[in-house]
């Protein structure tokens, strides 16, 4: 089978920054303890954007970086749970606005904050059996539509966005060494769907939630470098969800990871969700941190519950 290389990359935020002291005067909370507790600083909200228009917004980035044009894509898939409609699925909605041929493959995937992971995956397998050797993975979110603004145990947590990325297929690409992984529970963190007849609202149990990624995410990372016959020294910079700081520090700690290989972005923008991975790749591969020939490992988890990682090399003449 044919491996992946990484060519270009794109990421999308909304223009509305809310700070922690706007958390403060919505619900019972603090600057203090929402950065003692998480390392977020301030999230970005919807107003005119759409989760749409992010996705759009930062796939033609991608394609740009890249240096495709549509007709080179044969598959794109966008990871969401925060889609502006459940049909048609945002990456048809991307083949019409972004002039993909008719015969690419248009999904969208539902595995939560795992979403972009699961998507890299499934485009190495789909592009290889597919006479276009591109293919467009996107994570993006409108997440703010699946949150309770007074429940503040969830509502600082989370904010919207979008990263896109162009992956090519070829006999001189390294096989994409993927974990991933599912276990059904929704008593961990759910989001009612549509005639529950309840308001569909993310609820979580945050310490449950907390556990679970620290012991999942070391796991899975160890796994994939076995699976790769690589160590922890082999790889350039670690690319981890963004969800909780501290989850990020526990997991740099619990595999003796130099912090340095570690990069955050959750001050500036929160949990993204399926956006949180492509978007700090996005900012790595501009501001030049992660450069052609380097290798990422890109690791998360989230509702279903999902977890996955992925060992990805930026190609030689991306920029
Ligand atoms: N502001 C102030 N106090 C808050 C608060 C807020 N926003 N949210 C909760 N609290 C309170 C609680 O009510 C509790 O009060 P009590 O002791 O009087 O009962 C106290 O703070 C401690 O709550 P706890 O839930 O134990 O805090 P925590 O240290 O576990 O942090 C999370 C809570 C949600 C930040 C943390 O559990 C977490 O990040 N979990 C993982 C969530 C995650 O990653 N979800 C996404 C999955 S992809």
């Amino acid at each position: 089978m044919n491996g992946i290389k990484l060519c270009g990359t794109g990421a999308a935020a909304p223009v509305k920054v809310v700070t922690n002291d706007d958390m403060a005067a919505m619900v019972e909370t603090s600057d203090e303890w929402i950065t003692t507790r998480t390392g977020i600083k301030e999230r970005r909200y919807c107003t005119d954007e759409t989760q749409l228009s992010l996705c759009m917004d930062a796939a033609r980035q991608a394609m740009d970086r890249a240096g495709v044009s549509p007709a080179d894509l044969g598959v794109c898939l966008v990871a969401t749970i925060s889609p502006d409609f459940i049909t048609p699925s945002v990456s048809c909605l991307l083949q019409r606005e972004l002039g993909l041929p008719e015969d690419c493959l248009c999904m969208d995937l539902n595995a939560a904050c795992s979403g972009f992971l699961y998507g890299l995956h499934t485009a190495q397998c789909l592009l290889d059996a597919c006479p276009r050797k591109y293919g467009l993975v996107v994570g993006g979110e409108a997440f703010t539509r699946l949150v309770d603004f007074t429940d503040r145990t969830t509502c600082i947590l989370f904010g919207d966005g979008a990263g896109a990325a162009v992956v090519r297929s070829g006999p001189d690409c390294p096989v994409l060494h993927t974990v991933v992984g599912a276990r059904g529970d929704e008593k961990v963190l759910h989001i009612p769907g549509a005639g529950t007849g309840v308001p569909p609202y993310i609820h979580m149990e945050g310490t449950a939630v907390f556990k679970f990624a620290v012991e999942t995410v070391p796991k899975c990372i160890t796994q994939v470098l076995e699976q790769a016959h690589m160590t922890a020294e082999d790889i350039d910079l670690f690319v981890l969800h963004q969800a909780n700081e501290r989850i990020i520090d526990r997991v740099v700690k619990n595999l003796h990871l130099p912090p340095e290989k570690c990069p955050k972005n959750i001050a500036r923008y929160g949990n993204t969700s399926a956006a949180s991975i492509p978007l700090l790749l996005h900012e790595l591969c501009a501001s030049g941190a992660l450069k052609p020939g380097m290798r990422a490992l890109l690791s998360g988890f989230g509702g279903g519950l999902t977890w996955g990682g992925a060992i990805l090399e930026l190609d030689g003449e991306a920029h």
